[in-house]
């Protein structure tokens, strides 16, 4: 939709570039374990509760991989050479009965979609049409356990670069060089014990380097490996980073442990006391006695976090534990929409609630899991009183009928005594508060932004207008919104009835004692909410100069003097952002804050306005 503005708008947004170009995405990641990272799984790979990363067990013929959730830009800004980079994970490969096969490596690929790729000797990587074509611009570090001499591979034990096929540029025999003594040491990869990483370029000088070590040593003073290349004749500028494994008839569990990686720097070193333990060998059918879950301490744990991911996870060893704990059929009752669940299931299921994730409102969240792949996150509400708890469970009949894409799924509910326990899917990569506020998450571009702002309409619009009875959400803002793992907003914690917030989301006519939350309220709270998503900060920001303190004042300030994308969240990747896109979320952002619920547009409005099938009523 091209609008009359749109000149003077592209002219601002000229302006606004010159002004921004030097505002880089910070690239930069460490993951102790990835619960809660960014990471994109296929086949095989699965993450255990613990953080492991799984790429493959010891089943034949497997492949898994697993991507870092965001393309990482390699173009250099500065020159026509690519950027230089720096990575440093810790692996392991647990063989299976017989010899170890086939091998994990690190890749470095435009795409993520490896479909069609083979497993055994093409490591889950290309095929035998694939193979070698300059075409795929993949570069790969490999950790090869089977030599395959159609491959020209040196032995059976060794470490390798692989420029767009298997067929490898360099390689050596795994091996570490031992400062002290002065020589190099020769390492099993395929040992079961944790091997640790670095691989490091140079785009000034050209250089790759490969150097691995077991992880109680420190970093060897000489690589490994040390190949002059000119990636960026090899790899494209956007690039998915991640690691791919592959079982043949020879197999091996692949694990990682951590990853951390930095452009223009030195990645971060691991504290290896916060790595994921490996799975005790032989693992197939042993209970293990140990706690299954060795519950991350958060930094950030006061808001609401469900990260727990471990999508299909800790498999056969959890499902041994849980044995007993997974529910029996006559514990289940259904209810109109809701799956009425026994005290003792979700107790079970939780740990005995000591999984705990985070606070929020007048409940607490804990973790749990139902079965193997039914991951839950529970959430506990204590009723102060009798009339709190009975409308309460009046209104789980209504939630337990809202089915949304955007919405977190009710599947159950569960009461004892004062408490009332509401049983959710569990979405895995947390909420929508940490990418917007904090460093340890990929910045959203400008796309995902806007898809997630869009998924949130839809989701207030389904409750407000198209499910059985009217549904307030009464508590909209960012650590409600969770993210999948294609980033789709998920809205969650709705209806529950009267709560306040002091996050800056209150309508002002809400600040009067009696007031009830609405829909007109629920739109407010969603206005102030795409501001932030916009402009990266929470709606009161104390520590800002004077008139930046509220976001929506300043946002508006901005609106008047014509200056509102300077307003946007600097971290957004510039060539990709749509300016008429981003106008018409601030622009929306203000009219839902209107001091005057009249002029706040009803979420079917909004849906129509940010998919474009209906103008913005007139700007002032
Ligand atoms: C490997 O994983 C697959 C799929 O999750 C499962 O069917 C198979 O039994 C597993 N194999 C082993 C040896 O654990
Ligand atoms: C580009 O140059 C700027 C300014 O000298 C510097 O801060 C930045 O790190 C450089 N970027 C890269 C990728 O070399
Ligand atoms: C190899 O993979 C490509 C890309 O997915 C696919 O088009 C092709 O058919 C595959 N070749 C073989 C021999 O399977
Ligand atoms: C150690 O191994 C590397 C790679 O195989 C080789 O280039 C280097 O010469 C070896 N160094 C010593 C001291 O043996
Ligand atoms: C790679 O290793 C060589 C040889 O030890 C060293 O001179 C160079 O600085 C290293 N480069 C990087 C990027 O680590
Ligand atoms: C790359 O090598 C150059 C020259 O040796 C050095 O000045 C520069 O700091 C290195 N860059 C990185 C990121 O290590
Ligand atoms: C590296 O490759 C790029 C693209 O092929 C080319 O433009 C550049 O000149 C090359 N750099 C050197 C130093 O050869």
């Amino acid at each position: 939709m091209i609008t009359s503005k749109s000149i003077t708008l592209s002219i601002i947004f000229l302006l606004y570039l010159v002004s921004c170009v030097s505002s880089q995405r910070e690239t930069k990641f460490l993951n102790h374990g990835f619960l809660g990272a960014n990471l994109l799984k296929f086949g095989s790979s699965k993450i255990h509760s613990s953080g492991l990363l799984e790429l493959t067990n010891t089943s034949m013929r497997q492949i898994g991989q697993a991507f870092h959730g965001f393309p990482i830009s390699f173009l250099n800004p500065n020159s026509s050479n690519s950027v230089s980079f720096s990575t440093s994970f810790v692996f392991a490969i647990t063989p299976g009965p017989t010899t170890p096969g086939h091998g994990l490596s690190f890749v470095i690929s435009p795409s993520m979609d490896f479909t069609g790729a083979f497993p055994s000797n093409y490591l889950g990587l290309f095929n035998t049409s694939t193979n070698g074509n300059p075409s795929n611009r993949i570069l790969a570090v490999e950790f090869d356990t089977v030599q395959s001499v159609e491959m020209k591979d040196i032995d059976d034990n060794h470490v390798a670069i692989d420029q767009n096929g298997v067929v490898s540029i360099e390689s050596a025999p795994a091996a570490f060089f031992d400062d002290r003594e002065a020589k190099n040491i020769s390492l099993k990869l395929a040992s079961g014990e944790p091997i640790r990483v670095w691989v490091e370029y140079n785009a000034t000088e050209m250089i790759l380097n490969v150097t691995l070590a077991p992880l109680d040593r420190l970093k060897p003073s000489l690589p490994l490996l040390s190949r002059k290349l000119n990636l960026s004749g090899i790899i494209s500028q956007e690039n998915y980073i991640g690691f791919a494994a592959a079982t043949g008839t020879v197999t091996s569990s692949h694990f990682v442990l951590g990853w951390s990686f930095s452009i223009e720097g030195k990645a971060s070193d691991f504290d290896i006391t916060k790595l994921p333990s490996l799975p005790d060998p032989p693992p197939p059918f042993s209970p293990s006695p140990n706690p299954p879950v060795s519950a991350k301490k958060n930094s950030n744990n006061t808001k609401l976090i469900i990260v727990f991911v471990a999508s299909g996870t800790f498999g056969l060893m959890f499902l041994g534990f849980l044995g007993v704990c997974v529910f029996r059929r006559n514990n289940t009752f259904f209810t109109g929409g809701a799956r009425k669940f026994s005290y003792q299931t979700i107790s079970s299921a939780t740990g005995g609630f000591n999984r705990f994730l985070g606070e929020e409102n007048s409940g607490r969240f804990f973790r749990g899991q139902l079965a193997p792949t039914e991951i839950i996150a529970v959430k506990r509400i204590t009723c102060s009183t009798r009339q709190q708890r009975l409308s309460m469970i009046a209104q789980i009949d209504a939630i337990s009928r809202v089915r949304h894409r955007n919405l977190v799924n009710l599947i159950g509910y569960s009461s004892r005594g004062n408490e009332i326990y509401l049983v959710y899917k569990y979405v895995p990569n947390g909420s929508l508060d940490r990418f917007l506020l904090s460093n340890e998450r990929p910045v959203l571009n400008w796309s995902d932004r806007f898809n997630i702002i869009k998924g949130i309409a839809k989701a207030l619009q389904y409750l407000h207008s198209e499910c059985q009875s009217t549904l307030i959400h009464g508590n909209v803002k960012s650590s409600n919104v969770l993210l999948d793992e294609e980033l789709h907003a998920q809205l969650g914690d709705y209806g529950q009835g009267n709560r306040q917030s002091n996050t800056g989301h209150v309508a002002p006519e809400l600040v009067e004692a009696t007031a009830v939350p609405t829909c007109d309220t629920d739109v407010f709270a969603f206005g102030v909410l795409i501001i932030e998503i916009v402009c990266g900060r929470t709606a009161i920001e104390p520590t800002k100069p004077p008139e930046e303190i509220s976001l929506v004042n300043w946002v508006f300030q901005g609106f008047r003097k014509n200056k509102l994308l300077e307003c946007c969240d600097a971290r957004i990747n510039r060539e990709e952002m749509v300016a008429r896109e981003v106008l018409l979320v601030l622009k929306l952002g203000l009219l839902c804050t209107n001091r005057s619920p009249q002029v706040r547009p009803v979420m079917r409005k909004v849906v129509q306005y940010l998919d474009g099938t209906e103008p913005l009523p007139h700007d002032d």
